[in-house]
């Protein structure tokens, strides 16, 4: 997506994805995100490791647009890996506050997702009774787990989880984050709390579209109300879960107003639950972009900006959805993993050297069975020896 002037200097064409891109109060430098990734990289204690360091600056210094890190968990039960980002204590804010600080020193904004893993954890890792909205087990984790036990929330819990997202944004904040990312989707906590498919509760919290919406609602108007226009607060959601009884994008018609209306910023449309892995990071089987018409039917009932995900693969793929308005933002995962210049490279013109990714999903590290992320085509990051 380049062409040759007349002195030969190589002009870029990725005219939408450059664009600047206004998130509440923060000005994004270009459209390209890169989404959360619980990388198993951060220190066993969950501070933030070297390696993570490493990462996220990497990103940074590629020209990405938004980073965000994490999924850090804002409170120390149920972790279901060993070396994940955390946020539940003051102690990780001197860490937290060095990563976003490199981070930002490069032009990149830096966000952070704050994690609850409800029922999609295990017993026999973390050593809890898994809570959840309703005491259904999870499909897949109470199949591999043969210690898995979930009970259901009381309102004491509720209300302690409430505060503990909200303690979290403000750690966050108080670090010099400039995007708060509630994790809504994949079939985590709050996203259980959305879903008709896992929620059966018959107090405010559960039954119609509403009550469903009620923990988001209250967590974002919550962060909202604490932290002003101090940070930008995103939602990530499962635009379509892909189950029987899930959420599917004509939902979000009416769930989405609730959420705008608490004060979120941006909306980031996701896919799957664990019962449908396969959506959460789409394989090369199911094509190339399989989830731009979620986010543009999302897109269509939203009136703050909108991040697509899922198998943009290259910039030429990013810009054709910013382009045609599928979204305002695209989240390129594996993409930059593959190659964390790519956006440095692609407005340098040098869209050639790009190292691509092949769709091998080697990186899903929970299914091949590697303590953490690496990646197939960049050495930076290759399989743990
Ligand atoms: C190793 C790995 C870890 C992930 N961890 C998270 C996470 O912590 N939170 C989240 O919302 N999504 C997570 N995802 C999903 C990604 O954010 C993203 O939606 C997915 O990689 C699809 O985008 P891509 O096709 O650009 O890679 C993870 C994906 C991978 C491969
Ligand atoms: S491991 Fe494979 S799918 Fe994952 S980023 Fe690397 S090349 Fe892409």
């Amino acid at each position: 997506m380049t062409h040759e002037k007349g002195n030969n200097a190589k002009i870029n064409s990725y005219e939408h994805a450059f664009q600047p891109c206004e998130i509440g109060p923060v000005t994004l430098a270009n459209r390209i995100a890169f989404p959360a990734w619980q990388l198993n990289y951060a220190n066993t204690d969950g501070t933030v490791s070297e390696k993570l360091m490493k990462f996220y600056t990497d990103l940074a210094r590629g020209g990405c647009g938004l980073i965000f890190t994490g999924a850090a968990v804002v409170t120390s039960d149920g972790i279901p890996f060993d070396r994940v980002m955390r946020v539940d204590s003051d102690r990780f804010i001197p860490g937290l506050s060095h990563l976003f600080s490199a981070i930002k020193e490069f032009g990149s904004k830096a966000a952070i997702q704050l994690v609850h893993y409800g029922r999609q954890s295990s017993t026999a890792v973390s050593g809890d009774v898994l809570m959840a909205p309703s005491a259904i087990p999870c499909p897949v984790m109470s199949q591999y787990d043969p210690e898995y036990k979930v009970r259901e929330m009381t309102a004491e819990d509720i209300s302690h989880l409430k505060d503990s997202f909200v303690a979290a944004a403000k750690r966050a904040a108080e670090a010099g984050v400039d995007v708060v990312e509630v994790h809504a989707c994949h079939g985590y906590m709050l996203n259980e709390f959305l879903s008709p498919y896992s929620n059966k509760r018959t107090d405010n919290y559960g039954g119609s579209p509403e009550n469903r919406a009620r923990l988001i609602v209250e967590i974002i108007r919550e962060i909202r109300e604490e932290l002003g226009g101090q940070v930008a607060v995103c939602l990530r959601i499962s635009g379509h879960e892909f189950v029987e009884g899930g959420l599917v994008p004509e939902d979000f018609r009416e769930l989405l107003p609730l959420f705008e209306e608490a004060g979120i910023d941006m909306i980031n449309v996701a896919a799957g639950v664990y019962q449908s892995m396969e959506r959460i990071v789409p394989p090369k089987s199911l094509g190339l972009t399989p989830h731009a018409d979620i986010a543009a039917t999302i897109k269509s009932f939203s009136s703050v900006p909108v991040c697509a995900v899922g198998s943009i693969l290259s910039l030429a793929a990013a810009e054709a959805m910013l382009a045609n308005g599928t979204a305002d933002l695209t989240a390129m995962g594996r993409a930059q993993m593959a190659d964390p210049f790519m956006v440095k490279k692609a407005a340098e013109g040098n869209d050639e050297e790009i190292r691509k990714c092949i769709h091998c999903n080697s990186c899903t590290f929970w299914t091949t069975g590697d303590p953490e992320v690496y990646c197939a085509v960049n050495p930076d990051y290759g399989k743990p020896v």
